[in-house]
């Protein structure tokens, strides 16, 4: 194991283990051929396990991005939510959106993205997390699916990075403190 990681949360084995129950729960809600499924990635940090996710799902869906972020630099919120990429389609009304975040903290992003994508105009909007902290909640919010409930530490891997690294790493881990103790 790296030495600026403390110890590995969730290991690959487990990360397969729940996006494949994650993508089970979602095609049992989604399999009505009425729906319109569009899994919206938020770049960067859900890129890993929305490759995962829609390998795993069975009905039919298309995919789109949007980048959006609270966070200012390291691992302080600033409580305010910038959209880097916005999603632009014609035919949001007949969309059934499924925002696919890596983590929910303070609850601020998502919260937020739910409200700005119903605002223009999807007919549905859910939300699925690969990692949830109900303990950082600053806003009452709970997404329709949860990969796993995790402790309050701050963790990297599969996506989830600190100041753009450590994406790569193939499992969930916590960051030894030292490595930002110097914020
Ligand atoms: P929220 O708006 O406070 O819920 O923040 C969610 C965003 O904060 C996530 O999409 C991540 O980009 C970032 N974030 C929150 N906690 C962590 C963490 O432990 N590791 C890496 N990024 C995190
Ligand atoms: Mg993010």
């Amino acid at each position: 194991m790296r030495n600026d990681i403390a110890k590995i949360l969730i290991d690959p084995e487990e990360l397969d283990a729940i996006i494949a129950r994650v993508a089970a729960e979602i095609d049992r809600d989604y399999k009505d051929g009425e729906k319109n499924l569009v899994l919206v990635c938020i770049l960067k940090g859900s890129i890993v396990f929305m490759g995962e996710l829609m390998k795993r799902i069975t009905v039919p869906c298309e995919i789109d991005c949007m980048k959006a972020s609270s966070y200012g630099a390291g691992t302080v919120t600033t409580g305010t939510v910038n959209i880097h990429l916005d999603l632009v389609r014609p035919d949001l009304d007949r969309c059934d959106l499924l925002i696919i975040e890596d983590i929910i903290d303070s609850g601020v992003t998502l919260s937020y993205l739910t409200r700005y994508l119903l605002g223009k105009g999807a007919r549905s909007v859910r939300t699925c997390t690969l990692l949830d902290k109900p303990s950082r909640r600053r806003v009452d919010f709970t997404p329709d699916y949860c990969g796993a409930e995790i402790p309050d530490e701050f963790v990297v891997g599969f996506g989830l990075d600190y100041n753009e690294r450590y994406r790569a790493l193939p499992y969930v881990a916590v960051l030894d403190p030292s490595v930002y103790s110097g914020e």
